[in-house]
């Protein structure tokens, strides 16, 4: 630390902190116009004099030195501060002093005595509205170049620059041209630095940013789109939500957003969003009821199920989007009111290879490190993973550290994101992982990079390991998987050699017929080279793919093990859940989702409830899961709108969103964080939470927990890993990891430092051979699809194509090789079919060079367009998580 004296106060701040953090230390607030704390100080606007040691300057830039004395209140200095704004001010016109503005700037004006009057500037300099979510006022740019900082420094697309000359000077967009049709990716980093207005969201929630959010009316919540756990502060109006800011504090986001989580609430008024439950009628429409008549026809539904099939004619598909304590209570109404195992959650679809292969690996079902961790890497291995679109706060943050000198390996087929600044980039085709990963430990086994004390110590299964790896040498692997060798060897020579590299990994490595052995087979070069659990690397990290993923599966929404992962087929984890429940918890584990399609297909499944999940939109194969729901005699939906799924329903219970809704989520890296609700949700429509409870009384069941504060209270007391957590706590403290085992003890951020967590307190290698993916490209069907995630869009895309993000990215795109455009005679833009053995989908070509030759990509966000009667019910030997990123098809131009 560093003592200094502010105008007579001895103050210490953190060495290499500036004289403008020590001055607000002492709670002095001097203007700073150019000046952001998330970014790189700039100096510019003289705005934030001080005298330090006799000498005038900059204190945004001037660092704080031990024994400084400095001066901030003297005369000379303020009306120096004072003529510094007032020469900005009086460039601008009249309206950026309007009483009503609060920006910095105007602030800072009232706040040194400035008058609206100083403001004379003739403007004329027009704006750019082609934006749905920034609008740029040119007249009230005062060249600070925070906007461009903010793009490059934290956001990384580098959108923005600086243009003109001395007055003139303007931010624009780099390409020229339209903002619409820039580079900008709409995280709203410029728009929340901005200090005079010139960049702001239009709508209500105009002028607002994460400086000047007011006190009032402001709810601090949980982001609701992928699994990165940013923290939001929510402010409404009417009793809509006006705005959606970053929380400069958020535990994992730090003051950043993307375009879902801080745009992307408009679908929350949507006139689609269902507000009664509504009731398959005889004829076939679906009409609105009352709630009392909804639930009395599910309860009739269900009894009907067990009466003529059993407990197990009844499952659940619970949701990844909800609340922890809705998925509680969700498979605790299962267990107790129904007496079926039956229930499963979407990580089922997406990362239950990662559950199955870290726990098998290391010992507890999640990410090993914390991605404070992972920040600190100086070399990443970042596997089958977009980040850059499909977590981009993350992705941004990675790439910061990229840019800031860690060495990059990406693994993935497309050359997009990350890739594009990875120092080596390998291209394996699809299916081709396991092989990939045999091959890098093959160089790490053979070039001595691994690390023999952690093996002898704290690891086993090398021996088993090594006689596989022989057969993985890089010409051979380069062979299967198409990475040159040279690459691959320089790859692992990159992780090799680091002090500290960390694996970050994506739905790139688990959705594959063998996804649970890819999560192993990349395990294992992080217990070679002894990164795990030690101070020499920074582990395995899943980005976990919904917002809640973790969490619901914390929960124990899966059909094999209760909350916690304690098995169900355990005597002693049903005995504590039966001793706090009252109720007896079947032994069996139940049906995982697609058995419970199959078994709808085959008449044993009578009711099927689906929580939030458009399974006919997102799920494999989708025309087969029709067909089940068109057999199922009942299914129920709790819904947002009418879903592709809530088509097939009988009964749709409508439900709140998360800004809606109150209880906590579980991030990418274990994090439980506290969900509140901004707003009500629209008429009739209940929380998940209430709509439980609601068909359990229908039943005459009692679930008991009343509040999702007791909810969380009671799973606390059910299992170990979580019995530190309660809403109070997560209040207090924002953030806490799981397993956390104490209300007096800190969540576990770094897991296995002492030990793994498997049963005899080792990491274990794993010999798992490279086996061919589900489906092969051949000469009907010639061409691979990768499915996945665009910037812009969320999943089934039922909240994102409502509102201004169907404007950034209107359509479904196939993107194609030009060799296989030329080869097709497809054009860009034009609409073509895809066909693949299963089914047929419409989309638009879009050609490129990021997929390799042989090679097709498309998103799944536009349910119309079909993508998922693609995809095969190939699904992971181990977990049935579907090999959504291996499909053959083929490719026609009408
Ligand atoms: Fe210090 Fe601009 S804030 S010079």
């Amino acid at each position: 630390m560093t003592g200094i004296d502010i105008d007579g106060t001895s103050v210490e701040v953190p060495e290499g902190a500036s004289l403008l953090s020590a001055v607000r230390a002492v709670g002095i607030e001097l203007p700073s116009l150019c000046h952001d704390d998330r970014l790189s100080p700039a100096g510019s606007c003289r705005t934030c004099l001080v005298r330090a040691d006799g000498r005038i300057v900059a204190a945004c830039v001037t660092p704080a030195v031990a024994g400084a004395c400095v001066e901030t209140g003297t005369d000379d200095l303020q009306l120096l501060r004072r003529d510094a704004v007032e020469l900005i001010a009086s460039a601008l016109p009249p309206r950026a002093l309007a009483a009503d503005s609060g920006s910095e700037l105007a602030q800072a004006c009232r706040s040194l005595g400035i008058g609206p009057c100083a403001a004379q500037g003739n403007g004329g300099r027009g704006g750019d509205e082609s934006h749905p979510y920034v609008h740029l006022d040119r007249d009230l740019c005062i060249a600070c170049g925070r906007c461009v900082r903010m793009c490059s420094e934290v956001q990384g697309t580098f959108a923005l620059t600086l243009t003109g000359r001395g007055a003139d000077t303007v931010v624009a967009p780099g390409t020229g041209g339209p903002w619409a049709e820039s580079d900008c990716v709409a995280c709203g980093g410029c728009v929340d630095t901005c200090p005079t207005g010139a960049i702001t969201e239009p709508g209500p929630g105009r002028g607002l940013t994460s400086g000047n959010r007011p006190a009032a009316g402001l709810t601090r919540t949980t982001c609701g789109y992928c699994g990165v756990g940013c923290s939001l502060e929510v402010t409404t109006r009417n009793g809509e939500v006006s705005a959606v800011l970053p929380s400069r504090d958020g535990p994992v986001n730090q003051g950043h957003a993307c375009v879902k989580g801080r745009f992307a609430h408009g679908y929350l008024t949507s006139p689609e969003r269902l507000t009664r439950p509504l009731l398959r009628q005889r004829d076939g429409r679906m009409e609105p009821v009352g709630w009392d008549e909804a639930l009395d026809h599910i309860a009739r539904g269900l009894r009907a199920a067990v009466d003529a099939g059993g407990p197990d004619a009844v499952a659940a598909i619970s949701s990844a989007r909800a609340t922890n304590e809705e998925n509680y209570l969700i498979q605790k109404f299962m267990r107790v009111a129904i007496g079926s195992n039956n229930i499963d959650n979407c990580s089922r679809l997406c990362h239950s290879p990662s559950a199955a292969g870290l726990a098998a690996s290391f010992g507890l079902p999640g990410g090993t490190d914390s991605f404070d961790n992972v920040e600190r890497a100086d070399c990443l291995l970042v596997v089958g993973a977009n980040p850059v679109e499909a977590h981009p706060v993350v992705g941004a943050r990675l790439l910061q550290r990229v840019l800031h000198g860690a060495r990059l390996v990406v693994a993935d087929p497309r050359a997009v994101g990350l890739a594009l600044h990875a120092d080596v980039h390998l291209r394996p085709r699809p299916g081709t992982n396991v092989a990939l990963f045999h091959g890098l430990a093959h160089v790490l086994l053979t070039e001595g990079l691994t690390d023999g004390n952690f093996l002898r110590e704290r690891a086993t299964g090398l021996p088993e390991l090594a006689e596989l790896l022989a057969d993985y040498p890089p010409d051979r692997v380069a062979d299967i998987t198409g990475v040159p060798a040279t690459d691959l060897i320089a790859a692992a020579r990159l992780y090799g050699r680091a002090e500290h590299p960390a694996i970050v990994y994506g739905l790139g490595v688990t959705e594959h017929l063998h996804g649970t052995d890819g999560v192993r087979a990349l395990s294992n070069l992080a217990i070679l080279r002894g990164a795990v659990g030690t101070d020499l690397g920074y582990g395995v990290n899943p980005l976990r793919g919904q917002n809640n993923v973790q969490g619901a599966s914390d929960m124990g929404a899966l059909p094999d093990v209760l909350p916690g992962y304690r098995k169900v087929t355990d005597p002693a984890a049903r005995s504590r859940a039966e001793e706090l429940w009252g109720a007896p918890v079947p032994q069996q584990p139940g049906m995982r989702i697609p058995e419970m399609f199959a078994a709808a297909r085959g008449g044993e499944l009578r009711a099927l409830w689906i929580v939030g999940e458009d399974v006919c939109a997102t799920d494999p194969d989708t025309q087969r899961v029709t067909q089940a729901l068109a057999t199922c005699p009942l299914v129920v939906c709790n819904e947002l709108f009418l879903s592709e799924t809530a088509r097939h329903a009988d009964v749709v219970l409508p439900v709140a969103s998360w800004l809606e809704k109150d209880g906590t989520f579980v991030n990418f890296d274990r994090r439980f964080q506290r969900v509140r609700a901004a707003v009500s949700p629209p008429g009739e429509a209940r929380t998940d939470f209430a709509a439980v409870h609601a068909l359990a009384s229908a039943l005459g069941v009692d679930l008991g927990c009343p509040t999702p504060a007791a909810a969380l209270a009671e799973c606390a007391r059910l299992t170990p890993l979580f019995a530190g957590l309660s809403h109070d706590r997560l209040d207090r403290e924002n953030a806490v990891p799981w397993p956390c085992p104490g209300p007096d003890r800190p969540g576990e951020a770094t897991l296995y430092r002492r030990r793994f967590a498997t049963a005899d307190g080792r990491a274990h290698l794993a010999a798992a051979p490279y086996l061919p993916p589900g489906e092969q490209p051949d000469e009907a069907y010639p061409l691979v699809l990768v499915t996945g995630r665009r910037w812009a869009h969320y999943n089934s895309g039922s909240m994102t194509r409502r509102g201004g993000n169907l404007g950034l990215d209107p359509a479904d795109h196939l993107d194609l090789h030009p060799d296989d455009a030329a080869r097709y005679g497809v054009r860009d833009g034009q609409q073509v079919t895809v066909e693949s053995r299963h089914g047929r989908a419409r989309l638009v070509a879009r050609i490129g060079r990021e997929t390799a030759p042989g090679q097709v990509f498309c998103s799944f966000h536009f349910p119309a367009s079909g993508v998922n009667r693609l995809t095969s019910d190939h699904a992971d030997t181990v977990t049935s998580c579907p090999e959504y990123k291996v499909t053959a098809v083929r490719v026609a131009a009408p």
